[in-house]
């Protein structure tokens, strides 16, 4: 039987090769704060160091000792954080992470639903920071994304770029038709 539980994803739990490192970046860079931290299951286990930015989460990311080498994983290709942020904040962002050398990668992108950040961490963890647009638009999509582009620019280049594509439309409408359908 299927469950009916609703799920929402919570975290991640990351094995890392510098501990200190890896929360050094995801404190300077990302604004998480640890919230917790200790040895897992036994008093000689490995610890664990619970990070968080909001008040709802006890944990977002979680980091465990124990990664031998930190190179890319083939595992997961990335995590990708929403944020309730503004266009601006985006753009600030792409330039803390432009000024940061620990940071690899940084490939901003719009999906026509989003605007992204893909960067890697310290450790290449492939991650997204990303903004939702106001559309809805068939996936997969991916357009370079210019966030020196003043921002209404990048709006009507959103819009215009993704309006011919499939099942563009308001994003309220494609919620609602999902709900719709989840209630079925
Ligand atoms: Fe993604």
């Amino acid at each position: 039987m299927v469950s009916t539980l609703q799920l929402e994803v919570a975290h991640s739990v990351l094995y890392v090769h510098d501990r200190e490192a890896m929360i050094n970046f995801y404190t300077d860079v990302l604004g998480f704060e640890v919230t917790d931290r200790g040895p897992l299951m036994a008093p000689e286990g490995p610890e664990i160091i619970f990070m968080s930015q909001v008040a709802n989460h006890h944990h977002q990311v979680a980091f465990i000792s124990g990664r031998v080498k930190p190179e890319a994983s083939n595992n997961t290709h990335h995590t990708a954080y929403r944020s309730s942020g503004t266009l601006d904040d985006l753009k600030a962002l792409k330039k803390t992470l432009d000024a940061d050398e620990r940071v690899t990668q940084i490939m901003p992108l719009t999906h026509g639903n989003a605007w992204s950040i893909y960067f890697r961490d310290p450790e290449f963890n492939g991650i997204e920071v990303f903004i939702d647009t106001p559309w809805h638009v068939k996936q997969p999509q991916g357009k370079p994304l210019d966030l020196n582009a003043p921002t209404d620019d990048i709006i009507e280049f959103t819009r215009a770029t993704f309006a011919p594509e499939p099942e563009f439309g308001p994003i309220g409408d494609f919620y609602q038709k999902r709900a719709d359908y989840l209630a079925r």
